[in-house]
């Protein structure tokens, strides 16, 4: 299989002014493009070539030899989630099925919303933090680099991307205050509910 870029659901200045067009020029245009690039010269007249992203994924992932092939999968798969989960003027309330899954494992949304804030705040690096079903609950969690959830068996329902292409331009070296943002204004709720199923 040869992946391909896929297109934002949203123009790329319609997140401006809490993620600029310049953002997602670069991110979704240039960083994501690369990995999708690197991932098809990985494994061109490959057996991986017949595998779908996540199988993948998830082989790659066990086979230190396979680094480079995982690198890029992981973070093709990982940024058509991240561009997903965000939406123009999202954030707000969520919708009242996500709401209850919400107090039901972390107590409150202000639970969840610290958690996940903080998962993002304290990864070192470069990285993601995610909002993931492990066996039927929801648990914040972060990972360095290209990993994500699915690699420790979960199935990821939210994504934000760590990485400082993902916020430099507007942010400069402030992660705290892109992930509020991000939490507040970007987040698609009804895109992340949709994924408990
Ligand atoms: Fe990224």
């Amino acid at each position: 299989m040869n992946f391909s870029l896929p297109k934002l659901d949203y123009q790329k200045s319609a997140l401006a002014p809490i993620m600029s067009e310049e953002t997602l020029d670069l991110h979704h245009g240039k960083h994501h493009q690369t990995y999708i690039t690197n991932l098809n010269n990985f494994i061109k007249d490959t057996e991986m070539s017949k595998m779908s992203l996540e199988e993948i994924i998830i082989s790659s992932a066990k086979d230190k030899s396979k680094t480079g092939v995982f690198n890029n999968a992981s973070q093709h798969w990982n940024h058509i989630m991240f561009w997903k989960c965000m939406k123009p003027n999202g954030g707000g309330t969520m919708p009242e099925k996500l709401k209850k899954r919400i107090n039901a494992d972390f107590g409150s949304v202000d639970e969840f919303k610290k958690q996940f804030i903080q998962a993002g705040i304290t990864q070192f690096g470069s990285g993601w933090c995610w909002l993931s079903l492990d066996n039927g609950k929801l648990v914040v969690s972060k990972t360095p680099n290209a990993e994500n959830t699915l690699i420790k068996n979960m199935k990821p329902i939210l994504a934000c991307d760590l990485w400082e292409h993902s916020y430099y331009v507007d942010y400069r070296n402030r992660r705290p205050e892109y992930l509020e943002n991000f939490f507040e204004k970007l987040i698609n709720w009804e895109f992340v509910e949709s994924n408990l199923d």
